[in-house]
């Protein structure tokens, strides 16, 4: 059986993120499906940040469009099998509904959903600075069960373009996945 993840970019910056994400996650062999849901600011972010649509997006090998608002949807349920789920970029709002247990989009719903059933589930937060609130609720999902991985790219490779940093973080948050890819980036020592 091949693996199956969530990719959800919600309405923060950086949504170039979430798409080297997902084509990382479509390319690989290991992968079955990838369920992918965009809140409607992600929506206007991935469309003023890259230019890009949801449906080119869902043109992508093995990518599964899905509205947000649908709560029916198969990952809403713990019964569904999945491997773990990613919100990239992740908003401040996002991170304070799933801290607080409001499940009332499928993107929270389903996040919900992998701290419960115990599957990974990976925040990549984008917001700075930090309020106190945001720095509680990162606690609070950790505590949870979730990683928090704020969008934060290494430079020790010495990425010369936009997208060595886009492809070095989707390798970080590929491995949280437990997906170990090869990446001539990766620190030698
Ligand atoms: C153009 C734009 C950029 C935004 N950037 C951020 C951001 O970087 N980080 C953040 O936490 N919120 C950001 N926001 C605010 C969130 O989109 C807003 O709080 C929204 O309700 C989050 O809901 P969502 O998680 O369902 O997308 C931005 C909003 C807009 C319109």
């Amino acid at each position: 059986m091949g693996l199956r993840y969530t990719v959800a970019i919600t309405g923060a910056s950086g949504s170039a993120f979430g798409v080297a994400l997902l084509k990382r996650l479509s390319s690989n062999p290991a992968v079955e499906r990838v369920t992918l849901l965009l809140s409607p600011t992600g929506k206007r972010c991935l469309l003023d940040e890259t230019g890009l649509t949801p449906k080119e997006l869902a043109a992508l090998p093995k990518v599964e469009l899905h509205d947000e608002r649908d709560l029916g949807a198969a990952i809403s349920s713990g019964s569904y099998r999945q491997d773990g789920m990613v919100l990239i970029p992740c908003s401040a709002g996002a991170l304070g509904r799933i801290a607080a247990g409001v499940s009332e989009t499928l993107v929270s719903r389903a996040a919900d959903v992998c701290l419960k059933e115990r599957h990974p589930l990976v925040l990549c937060l984008r917001e700075t600075p930090l309020n106190r609130i945001h720095l509680e609720n990162m606690l609070r999902v950790h505590d949870a069960g979730a990683v928090v991985m704020p969008i934060m790219p290494g430079f020790y490779s010495h990425p010369t373009t936009m997208h060595d940093l886009f492809d070095t973080f989707a390798t970080r948050v590929l491995d949280q996945l437990g997906l170990r890819e090869e990446d001539p980036r990766r620190w030698k020592g």
